[in-house]
């Protein structure tokens, strides 16, 4: 909103489009530098005089009420009157629109998340695909776009031909019942364990698949037992992690639909014989070859991945369709994107991978064949079980200590995962994460529970019993710390338009960090209960509408906010 009004004032003495001044516009690094400052670099050439002249000269012929500007070297930097801009900032914040966009409007986005394997534990990679997905859902939503979500479950593949060739073996149902996930795995390792001395153990894997395939009833009863009870230890998670899913569509929801892409590709004459395979070659893009058939006639990962993508096109009438995948299958959607080029498919363009790097656990990887596995059911209960110890030290008498474990907890794990660039590798340390200091979830729901306190004892306070949205401020002198904290928040803003644009929740929580330091800073050198009744309430109008631009941002992230804590 600053900015805004400066490149407004600007336009009138600079010949530039009050667009093009605001993107020159930046924030000075040092608050008594401005608030906001204009670089005249560009201008120097146009004009013919050093940036300097030209800063100074700008300078001298601004003359607004509220705001003044001073040159310093080749800028300008711009001081606000600090109670006039924050009536208005108040005003800006109050409006019921604040923190939305309509830069989706009359789109649909299908966002492919979560999407994780049948009789495999639930990796670490599916729960940052799942995180982010969720945080990612919601922000297109607020942003306007109509969205929908997908399972893209991994429930079909010659693995499950193993999965039952080793149940028929060394399968225990009272085993499987009890923890699902561990038994299928370890069925899953014992068969590649044994498979090296044992031939025909592949071999009944083959026929097993080749049966499932042709909906022999045996195989397809065992298939949907696996697939049944996988899926309530998966629900069992994304409860804890509140995320829902419009739909739930595996692999093998497209399997009568990829005969379809296969005509397709041989009618576009793309579909070649390769090793008795059938390939779209891709050369001229530089990548190898896709593979749509395998030797045995069967469909493999790629092809179900492009009539998966004809499905949402098609059928669901997406306009843009996300994929939340680790950055390790960069090539394979690369290569099903270039098909669908090839195939003259011009929404291949808004068909994108959100790709994310790998994360570990204090170190541990993850490895599903050799069975040295981080359960995440595990590293879930792990941080909830800290929080409620951590709590029981801060606030003994606090009476729904449970929930507050569970709502920190998994914050924590939630929030450790988001404020990293999705790209960027993480070592995820459960103690860095759940530390109540430092850039961390708990961090930021404790300035919010802060926040709340501030405002309960304020209803005893204030003789209306809140803070009213509207503040004569002309006599009040706004400090450093509660000028910076609502400069701050007015710009939140441009910062959630960013964090869509680049597919990037670590923007909103890294704002939401510094506004939680913010706040506390200002909490710390000013006694926010205390003062003339004006002050009083201006005081508490701040930390009003920073309880909710905290409680906004951390629920876009899918992290809960307690009350107290
Ligand atoms: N199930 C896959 C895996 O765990 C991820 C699927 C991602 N989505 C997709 N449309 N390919 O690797």
């Amino acid at each position: 909103m600053l900015t805004k009004k400066i490149a407004g004032i600007l336009d009138l003495h600079v010949d530039m489009t009050a667009q093009e001044i605001e993107s020159m516009l930046e924030q000075p690094p040092q608050p008594e530098m401005g608030d906001v400052a204009f670089p005249c670099f560009l201008l120097a050439k146009s004009l013919k005089k050093s940036p300097a002249i030209i800063a100074a000269e700008l300078a001298a012929s601004i003359q607004e009420s509220g705001i003044t500007a001073v040159a310093t070297g080749p800028y300008v930097n711009f001081f606000f009157q600090r109670s006039t801009a924050a009536e208005a900032i108040f005003a800006q914040l109050s409006q019921p629109g604040f923190g939305k966009l309509s830069i989706g409007e009359g789109k649909k986005v299908v966002i492919d998340m979560s999407s994780p394997n049948i009789a495999k534990p639930f990796g670490v990679g599916h729960l940052r695909s799942t995180v982010i997905g969720a945080a990612l859902y919601r922000m297109y939503e607020i942003a306007g776009y109509s969205v929908e979500n997908v399972n893209h479950l991994g429930d079909w593949g010659t693995q499950f031909g193993k999965q039952i060739a080793a149940y028929k073996r060394w399968g225990d149902d009272a085993k499987l019942a009890k923890e699902p996930i561990k038994e299928s795995l370890n069925l899953y390792v014992k068969f590649h364990d044994e498979e090296e001395d044992d031939q025909t153990l592949s071999q009944e894997a083959r026929e097993w698949f080749r049966k499932l395939e042709q909906g022999d009833e045996e195989a397809t009863r065992l298939w949907n037992y696996f697939v049944k009870i996988s899926m309530q230890e998966f629900d069992r998670m994304y409860k804890r992690l509140g995320v829902d899913f419009d739909h739930v569509l595996g692999e093998s929801f497209y399997i009568d639909k990829t005969a379809g892409i296969v005509t397709k590709l041989q009618e576009s004459g793309l579909l070649i014989e390769s090793d008795e395979a059938l390939v779209v070659p891709l050369e001229e893009e530089g990548m190898p070859p896709c593979l749509i058939i395998k030797q045995d006639g069967t469909t493999i990962y790629p092809t179900r991945d492009l009539a998966t993508a004809f499905y949402r096109r098609e059928v669901m009438g997406a306009d843009e369709i996300l994929y939340v995948v680790g950055a390790e299958q960069k090539l394979h959607f690369q290569q099903v994107f270039a098909v669908l080029r090839k195939l003259g498919e011009s929404w291949a363009e808004d068909c994108i991978h959100v790709p994310f790097g790998l994360m570990k656990f204090e170190g541990r990887k993850m490895s599903t064949r050799r069975g040295k596995v981080v359960f995440l059911e595990e590293v879930l209960d792990e941080a909830v079980q800290r929080a409620h110890k951590i709590i029981n030290l801060k606030n003994p008498n606090l009476p729904n200590a449970e929930e507050v474990a569970e709502q920190v907890g998994i914050g924590a794990i939630v929030f450790g995962d988001l404020k990293n660039h999705r790209l960027n590798e993480v070592d995820f340390s459960l103690e860095e994460a759940l530390s109540f200091e430092g850039e961390t979830g708990p961090y930021v729901q404790y300035a919010y529970a802060r926040i709340q306190s501030l405002l309960t004892k304020a209803q005893e306070i204030l003789p209306q019993g809140n803070a009213r949205s509207y503040i004569a401020l002309d006599k009040i002198s706004i400090s450093d710390a509660a000028w910076h904290l609502l400069k701050h928040l007015s710009r939140y803003p441009e910062y959630l338009e960013k964090a869509i644009r680049l597919k990037e929740p670590s923007v909103l929580a890294r704002y939401v960090i510094d506004t939680a330091q913010l706040f506390n800073r200002l909490y710390h050198q000013e006694r926010i209960l205390d003062g003339e009744p004006q002050e009083l309430e201006y005081k508490l109008y701040i930390a009003q509408v920073t309880g909710e631009r905290i409680h906004q941002i951390l629920t876009l992230l899918g992290v809960k906010t307690p009350e107290r804590m």
